[in-house]
């Protein structure tokens, strides 16, 4: 049976593969710290049920700490998914969080996969490391013009992967997610508060005017671009996309009319760190991962309303 790990396994992305690897007769090796940036309970959910396989062993501490040579050599690939995730906070005194548990966290990972025998290193990049890239759909040679201190660690961290690979043989593929949402997502992204204050007939907030278009990618697409980077050539970054761009308006409208309810909007200016838009040219992610995405908006947003119905019902 092979053994895969997954680091970032409590967390919204880490759990949904970590579902699919066991679900394909896998063993998993899931590593969180928990950390504090939303509640705990919502990763206790996400780990609920990853702990009925049998296949399922979970280690609760920080990349920053562990014996990792030790534990990369007892599986088959890793899976790294642990991060702090967000753009906006990643500015002032947090930044130092940014730098630990992205890059420091992700070097650290890296030294202890040199020496080992692992067949693929799969890293979660981000769209973010694009930035303000000036042309659009961003292709994987496109300049990278990261907008936040968030993106500039992950472009950091992929860096260092390529680095490793280039170096030491580490194989790796880096996959840059846009925006996902659906079963699991984060609390601080926008469609679960989205969903979450309709659905409490409360305003929606929405920084900018609303008219900033984003790439949204269903995270069971970007479960299945990890489970064919296992295949793909090492050394490779690929685009991870959601295959349309929209509006935020419009997704809000969608949104409405999927729950039946007329949002209410609270404009507030943008925030630092935001970009206008981001879309993803998925050629080579096509031709060469043989990824395409297959969950449309629509059908991605009932399995969040739907999950988000459930969390705090059962609350
Ligand atoms: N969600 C998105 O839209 C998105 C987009 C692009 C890239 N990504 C990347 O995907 C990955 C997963 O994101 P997510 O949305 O699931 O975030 P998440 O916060 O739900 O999951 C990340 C998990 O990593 C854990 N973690 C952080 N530092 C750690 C450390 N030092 N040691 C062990 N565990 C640690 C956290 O406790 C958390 O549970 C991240 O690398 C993120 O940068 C996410």
């Amino acid at each position: 049976m092979a053994k895969a790990m997954v680091t970032g396994a409590a967390g919204f992305i880490g759990s949904n593969l970590s579902k699919r690897l066991l679900d394909e007769g896998y063993s998993v090796l899931g590593i969180d710290s928990f950390e504090d940036y939303y509640p705990r309970w919502i990763k206790e959910k996400n780990l609920a049920g990853l702990k009925q396989y049998a296949g399922f062993k979970f280690v609760e501490d920080s990349l920053l700490e562990l014996d990792l040579k030790y534990m990369v050599k007892e599986v088959d690939c890793v899976f790294h998914l642990a991060a702090q995730a967000g753009v906006r906070g990643s500015f002032g005194q947090f930044f130092d969080i940014y730098v630990r548990n992205n890059i420091m966290a992700t070097q650290r990972l890296l030294e202890a996969s040199k020496d080992s025998k692992i067949k693929k290193f799969v890293f979660a990049s981000s769209s973010s490391v694009y930035g303000n890239t000036p042309a659009l759909p961003a292709q994987e040679t496109s300049v990278l013009m990261p907008f936040s201190p968030y993106g500039v660690t992950k472009m950091a961290s992929e860096q260092l992967v390529k680095v490793y690979n280039d170096n030491f043989g580490v194989p790796s593929v880096s996959l840059r997610y846009f925006t996902v949402y659906g079963h699991g997502q984060r609390p601080d992204m926008a469609f679960h508060k989205f969903i979450k204050a309709i659905s409490e007939d409360k305003p929606i907030t929405v920084y900018g005017d609303g008219r900033q278009t984003r790439d949204f990618t269903c995270v069971s697409d970007i479960v299945q671009a990890n489970m064919l980077a296992l295949s793909a050539p090492a050394g490779m970054v690929f685009n991870v996309g959601g295959g349309s761009r929209i509006g935020l308006s419009e997704v809000i409208d969608m949104i409405g009319s999927l729950m039946k309810a007329k949002p209410k909007i609270d404009f507030q200016p943008s925030q630092k760190g935001d970009v206008k838009d981001t879309s993803a040219d998925l050629t080579h992610a096509k031709e060469t991962l043989g990824y395409v995405p297959q969950v449309s908006l629509e059908q991605g947003l009932l399995q969040e309303i739907e999950y988000i119905g459930q969390l705090y019902r059962e609350v």
